[in-house]
């Protein structure tokens, strides 16, 4: 480690020590505390293209309800999906109970400890090993996720446009990486890139690394890191049926497997590139990562006559629709469905 690189680490840790963010699931620096690997996991996990006001509340609810990973394994499928009904990428509650059940069923209910062995744990990518090995065992791993990126690519001035440059900031950082502390480093650059090396205006005065910056002064640093050109996105379409009986609507569960998987949705046809024919009683407009979407809502007398979709549908009181664990698309659609008929 050269005195330059340590000195990063120095600097950015002594900040840290000063303004480190009070997280649920972080052990403060200083603290004698031994940092919950099964805390952290969730933490990171949750945190996948999420923000950390987004997951606050549903980290709590969740280790609250499922304080060990061997009360999570055990969990009913359909309790944790409704769960985290309103936080997105319904994929990484699928993996969540699922990398809980091999941590249970493989390994005796305790995560490995090596980057190489949680990268094998279904839902747990490279950066997600790389972050629990920092955190919660202090493996010098290198970690980088988007606030990272973004500190290296204007500390070291990587104009390499992503994803590529992703390898420029790996190669960069790697030497910066302290042996005593790799998980309060990771974690300092998360809070740098998220409370002063931010996108927009970084606040340069105060930052910790500015003096040897090689972005700082310069007109265009919210350029960087340099982002790849943008697609367009295709706009879908779909409709949705709300089937009334005696004061209930009819649910499904939508198959695993494809958008919002697993979780309890309206019942309704194939989304398309076509507008329907039909109008309907309300509808929504509704942004995923690759499409947007307008959904609309189609009153139906009885429920679909397919075995499987009765099989996995039930009625639920319309006054309790707000325990039903809907994705944030369907509760859209419900809510004006409610206040129209209010
Ligand atoms: N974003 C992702 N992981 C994080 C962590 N451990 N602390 C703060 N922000 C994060």
């Amino acid at each position: 480690m050269s005195v330059q690189t340590s000195d990063f680490a120095a600097r950015l840790l002594g900040w840290y020590d000063r303004a480190a963010r009070v997280l649920p699931w972080r052990v403060p620096p200083g603290s004698d505390a031994v940092p919950d690997p099964y805390r952290v996991w969730m933490a990171e996990i949750m945190l996948q293209q999420t923000t950390v006001a987004a997951v606050a509340a549903y980290f709590e609810r969740f280790t609250a309800r499922w304080p060990t990973v061997a009360d999570l394994a055990a969990a009913d499928d359909a309790d944790v999906m409704a769960a985290w009904a309103g936080l997105g990428y319904y994929a990484r509650a699928r993996n969540l109970l699922a990398c809980a059940r091999a941590v249970v069923g493989e390994h005796g209910g305790v995560f490995p400890d090596s980057e190489a062995g949680l990268r094998a744990l279904p839902g747990v990518g490279d950066y997600t090993a790389a972050a629990v090995a920092a955190i919660a065992f202090g493996r010098p791993a290198v970690v980088v996720d988007a606030n990272i990126e973004r500190v290296i690519a204007r500390h070291r001035l990587i104009e390499t446009p992503l994803p590529a440059a992703k390898r420029d900031i790996k190669r960069e950082l790697a030497p910066l990486v302290p042996g005593d502390r790799p998980g309060d480093f990771a974690q300092a650059l998360m809070d740098l890139g998220a409370t002063i090396c931010t996108p927009r205006s970084p606040a340069c005065g105060i930052c910790p690394v500015t003096a040897d910056c090689r972005a700082r002064g310069r007109a265009d640093i919210d350029r960087l890191p340099v982002k790849p050109p943008k697609k367009a996105k295709p706009w879908r379409h779909g409709v949705a049926w709300w089937i009334e009986r005696d004061g209930q609507v009819w649910l499904v569960k939508r198959p695993d497997k494809g958008m919002l998987g697993g979780m309890r949705a309206l019942p309704g046809g194939e989304w398309s590139d076509a507008p329907p024919g039909e109008s309907g009683l309300v509808s929504v407009d509704h942004g995923f990562t690759h499409f947007d979407l307008t959904l609309v809502l189609v009153r139906r007398q009885v429920p679909p006559e397919s075995r499987d979709a009765a099989a996995e549908g039930l009625w639920w009181p319309i006054a309790e629709l707000d325990a039903a664990g809907l994705p944030t698309l369907y509760r859209k659609l419900t809510d004006k469905m409610l206040e129209r008929d209010a």
